[in-house]
């Protein structure tokens, strides 16, 4: 696949999408992480003599302008990671008169943002109005929005239609290359560890993994279901009814496969779900009614540390428990130093386990840290995600 390095952009505008979604407290950013992860890409842009358009999304304004969800703030913070300025293209219509303007004053390696994309309603729809006044702003297109690679929307997927190049960024080349590897030609043992609170969101993908590793340990909120599934009570514990049977299939599976699939054998069960309740340590088939498991127990942080320890490749999505209350954040920890510690390739995948990982402190001793959620998610599914097959077909 083409990406920044297989063109010359000297004197051209270059719209770059990149994954700017970033999580906003009082017009404050709480994680940059999507912003340190997309500066590779612009330095390279801007070095080379680019005009340097970016756009992204932020939130679900849902075709609606709302001041709390501008990409403004994040114009500032790039401003000062880039060392140079981030013109914001402050414009409702996000390519409408001044962001026109905007981009015809630029000078070569200038850098203009727009306004978030969802404030025009076709952008979610991948309607073409939109799709060709974005095309329209540029001589190239540039996809580094790997975060945003499951959706198809105007600007990752409808505007490769009109544009003459489009190629991939940095960023977009490094996940799809761990996450790819990992997945497909993963140096083995191969061990991957899923948690979060529903099974739900990640039948696919323990699917899929079931076919690929040679052990799959299941934590989190997620695991009640497979405890309920082997018969055992789980009191007030996440459960879902309707993946009992799945989560039979799944324990079978692993069975046929030959996969050793752990489940936790102890939990962490609390009265109330917050940092204040009563809580205390059960073993396996211990939970009782009114009682609910909020981590893993001593003893399967354990048995997990210990199924991590001889592996090559790890890939870890979801936390293990309720790690943002530190009496049930011990599970989580367990894993992320477990995975510090080994002489392994640690791939973590986007969202929660990211934060986890981050706000414990282990983020530099992981190999890759996923800047997708949900689009890391459905790699692990095994899906071609759109926004990188649109960018691909150019
Ligand atoms: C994400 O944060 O997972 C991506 O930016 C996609 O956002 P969305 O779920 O609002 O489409």
């Amino acid at each position: 696949k083409k990406s920044v390095d297989d063109i010359n952009v000297k004197g051209k505008r270059v719209l770059v999408r990149c994954d700017f979604n970033v999580p906003l407290q009082d017009g404050k950013i709480t994680d940059e992480n999507r912003l340190v992860a997309a500066l590779p890409t612009l330095k390279k842009l801007i070095n080379d003599g680019g005009k340097v358009i970016l756009c992204s999304h932020l939130g679900k304004p849902k075709g609606t302008p709302k001041p709390e969800l501008s990409l403004a703030p994040v114009a500032v913070r790039l401003s000062e990671l880039l060392g140079q300025e981030v013109k914001f293209a402050k414009d409702d219509n996000v390519v409408g008169d001044n962001a026109k303007a905007a981009v015809a004053a630029m000078k070569d390696g200038d850098v203009v943002l727009l306004e978030n994309t969802r404030y025009r309603e076709e952008e979610t729809k991948n309607i073409d109005t939109f799709s060709k006044e974005l095309a329209s702003l540029c001589d190239v297109f540039v996809n580094d929005a790997f975060g945003t690679a499951h959706r198809a929307h105007c600007s990752n997927v409808g505007v490769t239609k009109y544009v003459d190049t489009a190629v991939v960024g940095y960023l977009m080349q490094k996940e799809i290359e761990f996450l790819g590897n990992a997945v497909n030609n993963p140096k083995r043992p191969f061990v991957a560890i899923l948690g979060g609170s529903k099974v739900s969101s990640k039948i696919s993908v323990i699917n899929n993994l079931l076919d690929k590793v040679d052990t799959l340990i299941i934590g989190g909120g997620m695991a009640y279901t497979f405890m309920k599934a082997q018969g055992e009570e789980v009191g007030n514990s996440l459960l879902e009814e309707d993946y009992l049977d799945y989560a039979k299939e799944m324990l079978e599976k692993a069975k046929e496969k030959g996969v050793k699939l752990l489940i936790p054998v102890d939990t962490v069960v609390a009265k109330e779900f917050s940092n204040d309740s009563e809580f205390k340590t059960v073993k396996r088939g211990g939970i009782e009614p009114g009682w609910q498991g909020l981590d893993i127990g001593e003893e399967t942080r354990k048995l997990f540390a210990d199924a991590i320890k001889d592996a090559k490749t790890v890939v870890w999505n979801g936390p293990m428990g309720v790690f943002e209350m530190p009496n049930f954040a011990k599970g989580t920890m367990a894993v992320a130093e477990a995975l510090a510690e080994i002489d392994a390739t640690t791939i973590i995948g986007g969202g929660d386990s990211a934060a986890a990982v981050n706000q414990l402190g282990y983020g530099d001793k992981m190999t890759h840290i996923s800047t997708g959620g949900g689009a890391s998610l459905e790699f692990l599914e095994g899906k071609e995600l759109p926004g990188v097959a649109a960018a691909n077909d150019k």
